[in-house]
């Protein structure tokens, strides 16, 4: 997500601006920039694309003795990267740096026609709403500011001044994180602590609802409907990079927990539980075109391809007469395939800067197939390349092993999926129970996270001996056992490898003996008792399985199992792909291994 900071006190607002965007650099970005104002008003608006060092290259002949100023450091959610796009933003006097989603942000812009937009961002929308409310002397800032967020939807994290009012500025949230740090004659703000660290101990965080007026000796907090605050001043972790992991020992187990927020800005403004729906508007495909679509290709590489397969099980569930084939891009990049009429690529990438895949999607192009980007790396090659896109706003994935991405990429894909069949008017009471899933998935993603933490952690502990793994799964948790094993294999070096549990026989089952274990993904359902038989087969010769189920007693006596609660049946297997996570996490962690660089891998392999 964006990184927000802000400075108002007696020293050079520049050097805490700049030293605070280096702090969050972790956190992913493409582009930064700062504005400080002289005491009488005199802005020095600062912004360039790619890293803070570009912006330090413009800072070194703009140096200013201002002292206060806002920066921010840009994950791109609306509208490319760029500078242009980079905040803060002006409108009229005021300049506004914002961390989080204006959902509403195309309605407001069309009220404030008076405002000459310069970037495509939501954020700008905001500043010129605030600024509606600013200029002509109506509301005071912060009074403007309320009134700007009382006709917002969606989440901000926002900084404010003005020109006309050097000495204050305005500091609201609502769903993107605020800290306020108490200095001596002086106030500083972040996005998150880390970049208050070395200046002061003491930071009052904000909440959700609340507004703060601040000059670098007093803090006055109020809600949007003017209720005073009293400011609670917390002591922060000193630990810089506990800040930036969240509090979490690595990235890796802070991105496997944020999934119930990660999902959550996936599906935000996406899904209708009233009416059984979801709505798109990414993908760019009319009506008819969504109806026309015969074959879907879907094309990924790693957990990637992964995510393509399981999603497209699911979509062939509820869709008709639709054919659909995933793919690796490396494979299918080089293959000489014919490609339907009526067909439909979606191009899966968590980085969208994955050769291969980008690779795969220019040969598909070549063959004039529509491609839509299923990304989480707002204008990556891949998002800008693509017909059309999803993207699965998940902020940023720092760990090489991706978790988030993938729960995030399956349901973005199936609900690509619905909107085929929605248009091909499948009937709701089919498609609503997939619907109602999703849209309980966050919920119940955090209940299963808070639930079998410990018991992985006991579990993963007992196998970490172990050199072979084989992880099985049948339908919809075959994909997912594919996705649990390469999580094992990829960061704690065990050889790891899936099998669809029918497949056993014809060769797999060979290799049970005491040098592996054998990871069985067993969901309820209609093919639970197959499963289970499978199960036996292993038992028989000896393997040494531990069962993942959402069922109450799977009756076999396996070495262990870790069962999950849930009241989701279509989409267990990605609750149960969770404990995969999990159990991937705690046995590197036992091994002693780098879980968030493991060997020989980069995060986005852009090379072929
Ligand atoms: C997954 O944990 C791996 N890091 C890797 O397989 C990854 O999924 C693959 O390289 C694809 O990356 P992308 O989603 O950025 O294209």
């Amino acid at each position: 997500m964006c990184g927000v900071v802000g400075y108002v006190g007696d020293k050079k607002a520049q050097d805490f601006l700049i030293s605070g965007l280096k702090r969050l650099e972790y956190r992913g970005y493409d582009s930064a920039g700062i504005v400080t104002l002289a005491e009488d008003g005199t802005p020095t608006l600062l912004r360039a694309q790619g890293k803070i060092v570009n912006l330090e290259e413009k800072l070194a002949k703009n140096k200013r003795d201002d002292k206060i100023g806002i920066g921010h450091t840009r994950w791109a959610t609306h509208g490319e990267p760029s500078e242009n796009n980079a905040h803060p933003h002006r409108a009229g006097d005021i300049f506004v740096v914002h961390n989080g989603i204006i959902e509403n942000y195309k309605e407001l812009k069309e009220q404030l026609k008076e405002h000459e937009f310069k970037s495509e961002t939501d954020s700008e929308v905001l500043a010129a709403l605030i600024n509606s409310f600013y200029h002509g002397g109506k509301y005071n800032l912060a009074d403007a500011v309320v009134q700007a967020l009382k006709l917002v939807n969606g989440t901000y994290g926002i900084a404010v001044v003005s020109t006309k009012n050097p000495d204050e500025m305005v500091v609201a949230r609502s769903g993107s994180p605020l800290v306020i740090g108490v200095g001596n004659d002086e106030t500083l703000i972040a996005s998150d602590a880390s970049a208050l660290v070395g200046h002061t101990k003491r930071a009052i965080y904000l909440n959700d609802g609340e507004v703060a007026v601040i000059t670098k000796d007093s803090i006055e907090i109020k809600t949007l409907n003017a209720e005073p605050v009293s400011a609670k001043v917390e002591e922060i972790e000193t630990n810089l990079a506990a800040i930036q992991k969240g509090g979490y020992e690595h990235f890796l187990l802070k991105e496997i927990m944020e999934q119930p927020e990660s999902l959550t800005e996936t599906l935000r403004g996406r899904v209708n539980v009233e009416n059984g729906t979801v709505r798109l508007g990414g993908p760019g495909l009319t009506e008819a075109e969504l109806r026309k679509i015969k074959h879907l290709i879907i094309v990924g590489c790693g957990t990637a391809y992964h995510a393509g397969m399981l999603a497209g099980y699911y979509i062939e569930q509820f869709t008709p007469e639709i054919t659909i084939e995933t793919v690796i891009a490396s494979e299918y990049r080089y293959r000489s395939a014919y490609i339907p009429k009526d067909s439909v690529a979606l191009i899966v990438s968590q980085s969208g800067e994955t050769a291969d895949t980008l690779a795969c999607l220019r040969e598909i192009k070549k063959q004039g197939v529509k491609t839509i980007g299923i990304v989480n790396a707002i204008g990556s090659t891949i998002a800008r390349e693509v017909d059309g896109g999803t993207y699965v706003h998940v902020g940023p994935e720092i760990s090489v092993a991706s978790t988030k991405a993938f729960t995030s990429q399956v349901i973005a894909m199936v609900m690509f999926g619905l909107t085929i069949a929605q248009a091909k008017g499948v009937k709701s009471n089919i498609l609503r129970p997939y619907v109602e899933e999703i849209a309980k998935m966050p919920e119940e993603i955090r209940k299963v996270l808070s639930s079998v933490g410990d018991e992985v952690k006991g579990v993963a502990k007992k196998y970490c001996e172990y050199e072979h793994a084989i992880y099985l799964g049948r339908d919809t948790a075959y994909p997912t056992a594919m996705e649990g094993a390469l999580k094992l294999k990829e960061i704690s070096y065990v050889d790891a490898n899936a099998y669809a549990f029918g497949e056993l026989k014809h060769g797999p089952l060979a290799l049970v003996d005491d040098r592996f274990f054998e990871v069985a993904l067993i969901p309820r359902g209609h093919l639970y008792e197959k499963s289970l038989s499978n199960v036996q087969e292993v038992l028989a010769r000896g393997g040494h399985v531990l069962a993942v189920t959402n069922a109450d007693d799977i009756g076999l006596s396996v070495d262990s199992v870790v069962k999950i609660t849930t009241s989701l049946e279509i989409f267990a297997p990605i609750l149960m792909n969770l404990v995969s996570q999990l159990f991937a996490y705690y046995v590197t962690v036992a091994k002693g291994y780098n879980v968030d660089q493991p060997r020989n891998l980069a995060k986005s392999v852009t090379v072929e």
